[in-house]
């Protein structure tokens, strides 16, 4: 029984994930807007690598359906109804709705993840419940990896934190769990913040490029430990959450 953290959409091609339950963490700001807009009644949310396609894609749905949503570098996409901030996601704009979605990592990380068994996207706002899945997985024999979709392909400090704390979760409640160096380097970062993930996101490149980029309010979004409890579930290219229709 282990759990190892990885970091970057590369690492995630790799075949050591081959049956295993993978999360995926971009705490800012990808994973904690899948999050929001599940657990405000968006249908799926489909990932896609660039604009292009999500624009394409769109052709095949009624558009009354479809909220096409992203950013690159932070921004909104010309043209796309909601850009990536979590408070963006309100039930108003998702409910019922089938979201395409195009991000600079996190849907990348997504996408790059191949031979899973399960994959679940993880956050602070989705802490506990997306813990409650790996705990039963790594209970019923199975591996967990955690990938940390991080920054321009760079490792992101606010993931690696989050990933930290799964790791002080599970470790808790099963000691006897073998971890990979990165899921050591994430717990012992983990300590150093605790739950002050405001302290995490201030020290983190990409939180201050959020702040001086005008998103600091994000920050407190992607911050609430637990505010929005759905476990987001990867699979057959679309992301839906795991609910009684839907169980593991
Ligand atoms: C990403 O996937 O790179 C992000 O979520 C970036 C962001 O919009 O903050």
């Amino acid at each position: 029984m282990r759990t190892d953290v990885i970091f970057g959409a590369p690492a995630a091609s790799s075949a050591e994930l081959a049956g295993r339950v993978v999360a995926i963490i971009d705490v800012l700001r990808a994973s904690t807007s899948i999050a929001v807009a599940l657990a405000n009644g968006a249908k799926a949310v489909i990932p896609f690598d660039s604009a292009e396609d999500v624009v394409l894609r769109s052709r095949n749905f009624e558009r009354p359906v479809v909220r096409l949503a992203g950013e690159r570098r932070m921004r909104p996409i010309p043209g796309f109804d909601l850009g990536n901030s979590p408070a963006e996601f309100t039930r108003e704009a998702v409910e019922g709705k089938t979201l395409l979605f195009t991000t600079t990592n996190g849907t990348a990380a997504l996408l790059a993840v191949q031979g899973a068994r399960d994959v679940v996207v993880a956050s602070y706002v989705n802490f506990s419940a997306a813990f409650a899945l790996l705990r039963s997985a790594l209970r019923g024999g199975a591996d967990v990896s955690i990938l940390c979709a991080g920054r321009e392909r760079q490792f992101a400090l606010e993931d690696a934190a989050c990933a930290g704390r799964f790791v002080r979760f599970i470790t808790k409640q099963l000691p006897e769990m073998v971890l990979n160096d990165g899921a050591r380097a994430c717990w012992t970062l983990e300590q150093r913040y605790g739950d002050n993930v405001q302290h995490v996101f201030a020290e983190a490149e990409h939180g201050r490029a959020l702040i001086d980029a005008g998103y600091a309010r994000d920050l407190e979004w992607c911050a609430a430990i637990d505010s929005y409890p759905v476990v987001p579930v990867y699979q057959d290219r679309q992301i839906t959450k795991l609910g009684p229709e839907r169980e593991r």
